[in-house]
């Protein structure tokens, strides 16, 4: 029954044509109807807390544009926050989080077994949406990757060229393992818990894989991944994983074959042409259209959104853009690249 849904046909290695599409980050405020939820909701994590809304919102992309996924709507912070560290969105500025700074920081971290406490109301979020999806989406939950989770932790807010996590690793190697051991269990149970709640598919975000390199990717990008992909699907054999390493550049070939994800996420930088070969021979893989292109339209989303396609088309593939959609999105946009994918001829034959 379940593998008639697109998405987890692809994951199963399958190619599917046309291939299922759905966007990262699909619910959000490129949206008028989630501008208006969020509202009603006041703050960023209330909306996250409230697992009637969140499942509102994850809802809403879904209906509007009959995606293959539902993506469960919470943050990749929500596992910081439910080990202890302060989290606050404030408007406009993204978010800001106590710093990790000693051994006794992550001493007095709480234990990981606390998500399946702390984060209930996603769980809940999880149980509705397994109920109200509709029946080709599958189901997607998630989880920031533990070195992408680390250098928010250790920054207090989001930064793009993460030197106080980077001289942090080399100078606290002990506090910064630790740190990623702990995030690493925390993930684990939090992903085994979305699974028992009903995700159907989980995706691992590294959205700063590409901050590392050479054996510090191995170590910290590669490493952490492949062991909670081992452990989730020890659990769950059935349950296919999604692993984002954003900026990765040519080290995608070697994350693809060492992770054991079902599935390689591409980010927008990465060449389609050198991914079907080193990359989709390996595993499925989603993307990687730039989002960029959702905000200016015109001929040129329409000849982007047909060449991946065509170019991934001998293999299991998965649509997607390579980063987060942004607020300012055109909705029709995003329209014309669904019917582009859906039947790449679509404006010719109208025409
Ligand atoms: O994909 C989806 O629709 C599901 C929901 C989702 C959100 N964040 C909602 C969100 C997912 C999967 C995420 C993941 C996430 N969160 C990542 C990894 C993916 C990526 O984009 O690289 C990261 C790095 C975060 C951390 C985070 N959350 C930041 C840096 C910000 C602020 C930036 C911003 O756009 O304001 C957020 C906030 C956030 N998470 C919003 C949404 C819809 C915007 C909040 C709002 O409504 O004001």
């Amino acid at each position: 029954m379940a593998e008639s849904k697109p998405i987890l046909k692809a994951l199963a290695g399958t190619r599917v044509s046309p291939p299922p599409i759905w966007l990262m980050r699909q619910a959000g405020r490129y949206l008028p109807e989630y501008r208006a939820t969020r509202q009603k909701a006041g703050d960023f994590l209330t909306l996250c807390y409230t697992p009637e809304l969140a499942a509102e919102v994850s809802l809403q992309p879904v209906r509007r544009f009959e995606f293959d996924a539902t993506i469960l709507f919470a943050d990749i912070l929500l596992v910081p926050h439910a080990l202890g560290s302060e989290l606050c969105f404030s408007e406009g500025q993204g978010p800001r989080l106590s710093t990790i700074a000693s051994m006794n920081d992550v001493i007095n971290l709480r234990p990981p077994g606390i998500v399946r406490e702390s984060l209930a109301p996603v769980f809940e979020t999880l149980r509705i949406l397994s109920n109200e999806n509709p029946g080709n989406a599958a189901l997607i939950g998630f989880a920031g990757a533990p070195w992408t989770v680390a250098t928010y932790m250790i920054s207090g807010k989001g930064t793009t060229d993460h030197r106080r996590p980077l001289e942090f690793m080399r100078s606290e190697i002990m506090v910064f393992d630790a740190l990623i051991d702990r995030l690493t269990e925390a993930t684990v149970e939090y992903l085994s818990a979305q699974i028992e709640a009903g995700a159907e598919v989980v995706k691992l975000f590294d959205s700063w894989a590409g901050s590392l390199r050479g054996d510090d990717f191995d170590r910290y990008v590669i490493r952490p991944i492949r062991n909670i992909i081992s452990r989730v699907s020890e659990k769950n054999p059935s349950v296919p994983i999604i692993a984002y390493a954003r900026r990765a550049g040519k080290a995608y070939s070697r994350f693809a074959n060492s992770t054991g994800a079902a599935c390689v996420a591409l980010d927008s930088s990465v060449d389609p042409e050198w991914a079907a070969l080193r990359v989709q021979a390996h595993s499925c893989v989603q993307g990687n259209l730039d989002p960029k292109l959702l905000v200016s339209g015109g001929a040129n989303l329409v000849e982007q959104a047909r060449k991946i396609v065509a170019t991934f088309s001998n293999g299991p593939h998965i649509f997607n853009l390579g980063e987060g959609i942004t607020p300012d999105a055109d909705p029709r946009h995003v329209q014309i690249l669904v019917d582009t994918v859906r039947d790449p001829d679509w404006r010719s034959r109208r025409a």
